[in-house]
C-alpha cells in the first residue's frame, strides 16, 4: 500500500470524450462526415479548457491552416501543470458515424510533454497489436502467417481459434489471403483500427490480433492505450499517397523503415487514455438517447502507471446548462458551454 494516492487524469479526460460523443451522436446516419466531426471537435475543445493541465495537441485535426480547432500545436487545458502531449480523435470512424455503423468512438490520449511519436509527413503505418501474453512473439518484419503461428503458440491456442481485425481496404488483399491461408478467422471492418487495437490488446474481447495499414495518428493513439493496458504493438511507416512517399524519400522522416516499438510510439510509462462509444459496437456501447431528457454514454478509461481499466457508464441529464448533444427547437445541435 502506498501512502499517497495520485491523480488519475483519465477520470477527467473521460468527460472530454463523453462530451464529444454526445454531440457527435446526433449526426449518426446523416451521411455527413464533417458535421459529426465538427460537433465533436467543438465539444471536446470546450471541455478540455476546464482541465488542469498544460497541454499541446501533437496528434490533432491537422495543421493550423486546414484545421481551425484542435490543430497540431494548439494549447489545451487551463495552463496549470502537468505539461503534457495531447492526442485526440474527436470522431474515430467518421464514416462509421455518418452511416450509422458500429464502432465509432471519441478518443483522447495524454502523456508527459515530448512523449508521443510525431509522424511528420507519414499518414499511414503498418501495425500489429496483441495482448500481453503474446507481446514478445510479434515481429512486424515477419510474414503474417509466421506471426500468427508465434502468437498462437504464445497464447497456447491453435491458429484457427485466432480472430484478426483487418481494415477492409484494397491494399490488404494480400494480407487477407495470407491470413486465410494460415487458417485464422478475420474480422473485416471498413474503418476504426483504434477500436481494433483496443480489442486486440484486451484479452477476451473476440479480437486477438490487429494487423494491417491504417492512419499514423490512430497508431499513436492506439499505442497509448496498448501501452497502458500492457499489450504488445509494433508499427512501421507504410506510405500510401504519392506526396507522402515523396516527403519520406526527401528525408522528412528520418526513420522511414524503422520498426516502431511501443516505447518509440509512447516514450513514457505515464500515459492516460479515454474513449467513449458514439455508435454501438460489440466492445463499447454507443450513445443512447433513451430516457426523457437523458442520455447514456459508455466509456473506457485506462491509466498506464497502474494498468487500471475502468468502464464508465454515464447517465446525463440534458438540461439547458448541459447542452452537449441537446437539440434546439429547429433540430440543430447545441454545443455551447455555459
Ligand atoms: P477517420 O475517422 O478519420 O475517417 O478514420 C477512420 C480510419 O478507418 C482509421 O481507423 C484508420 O486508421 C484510417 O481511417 C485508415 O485510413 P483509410 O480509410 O484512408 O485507409
Amino acid at each position: 500500500m502506498t501512502d499517497r494516492v495520485f491523480r488519475n487524469l483519465g477520470m477527467e479526460l473521460v468527460r472530454v470524450t463523453e462530451a464529444a460523443a454526445l454531440s457527435a451522436a446526433r449526426f449518426m446516419g446523416t451521411g455527413d462526415k464533417e458535421a459529426g466531426d465538427g460537433a465533436a471537435v467543438d465539444a471536446m475543445r470546450a471541455v478540455l479548457q476546464a482541465i488542469d493541465m498544460d497541454g499541446i495537441v501533437v496528434i490533432g485535426e491537422g495543421e493550423k491552416d486546414e484545421a481551425p480547432m484542435l490543430y497540431n500545436g494548439e494549447r489545451v487545458g487551463n495552463g496549470s501543470p502537468p505539461a503534457v502531449d495531447v492526442a485526440v480523435d474527436p470522431v474515430e470512424g467518421t464514416r462509421l458515424l455518418a452511416f450509422g455503423r458500429p464502432n465509432s468512438i471519441a478518443v483522447i490520449a495524454v502523456a508527459p510533454r515530448g512523449s508521443f511519436w510525431e509522424p511528420g509527413p507519414s499518414l499511414y503505418m503498418d501495425k500489429i497489436v496483441v495482448e500481453k501474453a503474446a507481446a514478445a512473439a510479434i515481429d512486424i518484419t515477419l510474414p503474417p502467417a509466421e506471426n500468427l503461428h508465434r502468437i498462437a503458440a504464445a497464447l497456447g491456442r491453435p491458429v484457427s481459434d485466432l480472430t484478426v481485425f483487418v481494415l477492409d481496404k484494397p491494399r490488404h488483399q494480400g494480407l487477407i489471403n495470407d491470413i486465410r491461408k494460415a487458417g485464422a478467422r478475420i474480422s473485416l471492418q471498413t474503418d476504426g483500427d483504434v477500436m481494433g487495437a483496443l480489442m486486440a490488446a484486451i484479452p477476451g474481447t473476440g479480437i486477438d490480433v490487429l494487423m494491417g495499414i491504417g492512419g499514423t495518428p490512430e497508431g499513436v493513439i492506439a499505442a497509448a492505450a496498448v501501452k497502458a493496458i500492457g499489450g504488445g504493438m509494433q508499427g512501421r511507416r507504410a506510405p500510401q499517397k504519392d506526396y507522402e512517399k515523396a516527403a519520406l524519400a526527401a528525408g522528412e522522416g528520418d526513420d522511414a523503415g524503422r520498426i516502431l516499438t511501443l516505447d518509440d510510439l509512447v516514450r513514457s510509462e505515464d500515459a492516460f487514455f479515454a474513449a467513449t462509444g458514439i455508435t454501438d459496437g460489440p466492445f463499447l456501447e454507443g450513445v443512447h438517447f433513451d430516457r426523457a431528457g437523458g442520455v447514456t454514454t459508455h466509456s473506457i478509461v485506462i491509466r498506464a502507471v497502474t494498468g487500471s481499466i475502468r468502464y464508465v457508464k454515464g447517465i446525463h441529464q440534458l438540461r439547458p446548462e448541459h447542452v452537449f448533444g441537446r437539440m434546439d427547437t429547429q433540430g440543430a445541435v447545441q454545443i455551447a458551454v455555459r
